[in-house]
């Protein structure tokens, strides 16, 4: 892309309404823009980061073999009577009603939809295991959106459903989404730490949120120090193997960390006294394990392999991947902007001519453009006619991770200049090697 033909609408100035880092540089950067309160366009900026979270999500989902599908924003009053959660849900739920005065809602979540669509369909134990997900717009009516995407009320979720023919076998799906969400997390250079939480309205026992540490989250966090060096990293972890999947997660859930819900002041103090934190945490994920809570009530059930009719074992698992563009920038920014982890990153690299209209420059520019572009990657190439800072000025605060600057003085001695957004480091090398080095940085991402 090149900056004169794309449309980023950055601000100079701060806006007032934003009270924290992660609302007020996705503002500035022209990622949204407020259409209603809790309710965002996305800006092609915004949209291209949402669209490479959602990626990552997918892939991740894919790989322990989780199968998509996408249902509507717009469900009946009559599913959710059903599961007895239309009366129950209160006023964070949309309810609409259309022309023939039939009942909808914009789902928040949609157990009972998944449900419909099992019970429609699978009557065996043979179809099992089966976990379905999709990436889809939820509505719910906050009493407080705040914080730009973080609290939305329109906000974008993957969730995901298992049906199982026991117990065993449904807690093996919620090892396996626990994993992939570990690794989802790590792919977005965020540590994401799953926390064992209280279940709220979608019921059952079993279940942990993921919380990426920052001080502007909006839960209590209460966590042994040493909780924050785990790491998956580049494991292969065969997701049909019960127990590996099943150690890994106890690696990952052995060491103290609770939210507020479900903190337990005895235990946390037989910490040693130097590792006992307390913080606080952004949710972006959480897993949960149920049972029969929606089969039973909806008569979603498989013969076994002894010909007896239960009802399928289920349990249901959510990422923010809207809320997640917050927490990434809580996580890494700095003074002058965003910081984008290579993963998600809208675009690879930065492309600054620091004189614009020299025919040297210009065709220096051009030629790494066509580099990076024929090595897979996506740069964002500055050719406006401005001031070399103001050029730099915009390629920090939106964040790209490198920056190649090109001017004539480096020229004539047949170098440019690649710069880490994140150390501020400049190395000098030639165009060749600059797109080489780009390159090689980002084998590991793509
Ligand atoms: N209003 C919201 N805006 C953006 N993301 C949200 C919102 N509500 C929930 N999410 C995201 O969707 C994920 C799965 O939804 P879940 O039902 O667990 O939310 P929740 O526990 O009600 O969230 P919270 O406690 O933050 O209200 C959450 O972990 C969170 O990352
Ligand atoms: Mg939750």
């Amino acid at each position: 892309m090149r900056l004169s033909r794309y449309f980023l609408p950055v601000l100079k100035e701060n806006p007032a309404e934003a009270q924290i880092v992660s609302h007020r540089y996705m503002l500035r950067a022209g990622m949204i823009k407020q259409q209603a309160a809790g309710i965002y366009s996305w800006l092609p900026l915004g949209l291209k980061v949402l669209r490479r979270v959602e990626q990552i999500v997918n892939e991740e989902q894919q790989r322990a073999g989780h199968i998509p599908l996408l249902m509507p924003t717009l469900q009946t009053a009559d599913l959710w009577r059903e599961s007895g959660r239309y009366d129950d849900y209160g006023e964070e739920m949309l309810r609409i009603t259309d022309r023939q005065k039939r009942e909808l809602l914009y789902g928040p979540t949609n157990e009972e939809m998944i449900t419909d669509i099992f019970r429609s369909h699978v009557t065996s134990y043979k179809d099992l295991p089966l976990t379905l997900y999709h990436i889809q717009w939820k509505f719910r009516d906050e009493m407080r959106p705040r914080f730009g995407v973080m609290r939305g009320r329109e906000f974008l979720m993957k969730d995901g459903y298992n049906f199982d023919v026991d117990r065993d076998a449904a807690l093996h799906a919620y090892n396996r989404h626990m994993v992939s969400y570990l690794r989802t997390y790590e792919r977005m250079g965020l540590t994401a730490i799953p926390m064992r939480a209280a279940s709220g309205p979608i019921g059952g026992d079993n279940t942990h949120e993921f919380l990426v540490l920052a001080s502007t989250g909006e839960s209590e966090v209460f966590y042994d120090s040493t909780v924050t060096d785990l790491k998956l990293g580049n494991r292969e972890v065969d997701y049909d193997n019960r127990e590996e999947v099943a150690a890994v997660c106890q690696e990952f859930t052995t060491l103290y960390a609770r939210t507020d819900e479900t903190h337990d002041g005895a235990l946390f103090d037989q910490i040693p006294e130097d590792r006992r934190k307390v913080g606080r945490g952004i949710e972006v994920g959480q897993i949960f394990y149920f049972g029969t809570k929606y089969s039973e009530a909806m008569g979603a059930t498989v013969t076994t392999a002894d010909g007896r009719k239960v009802p399928v074992e289920m349990g249901s698992h959510g990422i923010g991947v809207s809320r997640l563009l917050g927490a990434i920038i809580e996580a890494s920014h700095d003074d002058k902007g965003i910081i984008w982890p290579e993963g998600v990153t809208p675009f690879h690299a930065a492309i600054v001519n620091l004189k614009q209209g020299d025919g040297e420059a210009d065709a220096a520019c051009e030629a790494i453009y066509a580099g990076l572009r024929a090595r897979g990657l996506d740069p964002l190439y500055d050719d406006r006619d401005a001031r070399a800072g103001e050029k730099f000025a915009t390629t920090d605060l939106i964040g790209l991770p490198w920056r190649i600057t090109v001017g004539p003085r480096g020229l004539k001695n047949g170098v440019v200049e690649l710069t880490s957004r994140r150390t501020g480091e400049s190395e000098e090398m030639s165009p060749e090697a600059a797109i080489d080095r780009v390159a090689q940085i980002y084998a590991a991402h793509l």
